[in-house]
């Protein structure tokens, strides 16, 4: 009973979710028909899927509760398919028979062919293979990428050498074709290109899979951009353009008007920002891995065995920046330490109730100011509103974070997630081996 008057008091964050009126949508909303930023050819628009101005934007008025429950399963979803990486495998298992909502989380606009055509798609930075539902696919949305209507499209034969870097990939008729699985979803299709054009810069030749087929409700609706480090990610085949180089400000989950950018290359980037060690690791080569030393409940460090967060390259282990999931997951000695640190300083005689897989949650203000993440060389320090998920009665409120799951895969990974990161401009630079974070208030 106790448990159900919690969850009813966080209905009324639900506004936060429906606050634009029904049909909204990205061409009657005048804010959304032309962008906020200046049309620069490095700079463009990152809104949430939620956003009035995203046409992927689920008009049916779910509470709060299912959206939060919603991205928790879709979390567990991308957990396998970010665990398939890491244990090299390609296909993993689906995800269980629960109806979820499962759409990404952030998405920008891409224009695709000549004439371009308009697909709003995922950004993925732990994923190398760009893709766009393909005209005559089965299974895909509405919306795909006309490739007969483009006079620059083309398939890209077996032999070329882009085709070797394809996973899953097999040869039809001279075509080089893959089937992949994304979280719950299989995807498949062909490798083919065509100009890809963000902000203003057209990307002539890009390499992308051109879907025919997907089942499951993983795969973004229209498309996906690869940010990976991998050689034929979206970064790898712009080296001569952006050198490896991008940023971005994930818009917050709690405003109405999300919108952040998508820089580019090193140009415009924050001079002043503090930076920690990129890590490689050969074996997951899509990945942007970093070293997490230790973590901060306020300004005590939480005694955390090294083990659970040392990087390791065979095994996968380590600490990786992704933009797919939602909440961040520690692997569980370091979470069990961060949380009973979080419990232990709201008091043991305060009643912690739960909420999904939220474990550490309270109907009384949380006192906690901030929770630290220490990096090699870069503390960076969270306001509430990046460890806490509440509602707007502040009724109940939780730590935002999670267990990593325990399959032997997953057990090993950290994964510092899209709440943490929002209104801070996460800096990949790869030509000098380096994250930058700052905050930046992008929404
Ligand atoms: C969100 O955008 C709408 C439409 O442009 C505007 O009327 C409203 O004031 C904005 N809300 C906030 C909180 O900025
Ligand atoms: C690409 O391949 C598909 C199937 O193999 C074929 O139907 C299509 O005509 C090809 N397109 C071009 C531009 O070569
Ligand atoms: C992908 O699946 C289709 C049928 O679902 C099959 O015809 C094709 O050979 C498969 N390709 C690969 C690379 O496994
Ligand atoms: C905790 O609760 C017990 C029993 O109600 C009480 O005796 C004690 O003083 C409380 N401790 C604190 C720190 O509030
Ligand atoms: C991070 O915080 C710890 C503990 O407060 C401190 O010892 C360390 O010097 C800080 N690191 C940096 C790079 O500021």
């Amino acid at each position: 009973m106790e448990g159900s008057i919690n969850i009813l008091s966080l209905l009324s964050l639900l506004l936060i979710f429906s606050l634009a009126p029904l049909g909204w949508s990205a061409n009657t909303n005048p804010k959304c028909a032309k962008s906020n930023y200046k049309d620069s050819s490095t700079v463009l628009q990152v809104l949430h899927v939620n956003s009035p101005c995203s046409p992927l934007r689920q008009h049916e008025s779910s509470s709060w509760v299912d959206t939060v429950l919603q991205m928790q399963s879709k979390d567990t979803t991308r957990l396998q398919y970010l665990a398939s990486l890491v244990a090299g495998r390609s296909f993993v298992p689906v995800a269980s028979g629960r109806q979820v909502l499962q759409t990404p989380t952030y998405i920008v606009k891409a224009k695709i062919g000549t004439p371009p055509q308009t697909l709003m798609v995922a950004l993925d930075n732990s994923n190398d293979l760009s893709w766009f539902p393909c005209s005559g696919c089965v299974g895909c949305s509405s919306t795909v990428f006309a490739s007969a209507k483009s006079t620059t499209f083309n398939n890209v034969s077996c032999e070329r050498a882009q085709c070797s870097l394809v996973p899953r990939r097999s040869c039809d008729a001279g075509t080089c074709t893959f089937n992949l699985t994304y979280g719950g979803s299989s995807i498949g299709g062909s490798l083919t290109e065509d100009t890809l054009t963000l902000a203003t810069d057209p990307v002539p030749q890009f390499d992308f899979g051109c879907l025919q087929k997907t089942t499951g409700s993983s795969a973004p609706p229209q498309g996906l951009l690869a940010l990976g480090r991998g050689p034929l990610s979206f970064m790898s085949q712009t080296q001569s353009l952006y050198q490896s180089t991008f940023s971005y400000c994930l818009p917050s989950y709690k405003s109405p008007n999300f919108s952040g950018t998508l820089r580019l290359g090193p140009n415009g980037q924050p001079k002043r920002i503090k930076t920690t060690p990129l890590l490689r690791n050969p074996r997951r080569s899509s990945f942007y891995y970093v070293n997490l030393v230790g973590v901060k409940v306020g300004r005590r460090i939480v005694d955390i065995p090294p083990s659970a967060l040392a990087f390791n390259p065979n095994t996968g282990a380590g600490t990786i920046i992704d933009s797919g999931t939602v909440f961040t997951r520690l692997v569980e000695p370091a979470y069990t330490a961060v949380r009973n640190e979080f419990r232990r300083r709201m008091g043991r005689n305060t009643t912690v109730t739960s909420l999904g897989g939220f474990d550490t949650c309270y109907t009384v203000p949380v006192t906690i100011p901030t929770i630290t993440l220490m990096f090699a060389g870069m503390n960076v320090t969270l306001p509430q509103d990046n460890f806490l998920i509440h509602s707007s009665s502040s009724s109940t409120t939780c730590l935002a974070m999670a267990a990593s799951p325990a399959d032997p895969v997953n057990s090993v990974l950290n994964v510092i997630a899209s709440w943490q990161q929002q209104n801070h401009r996460i800096l990949f630079d790869v030509p000098n081996s380096r994250v930058g974070v700052a905050r930046e208030p992008c929404s």
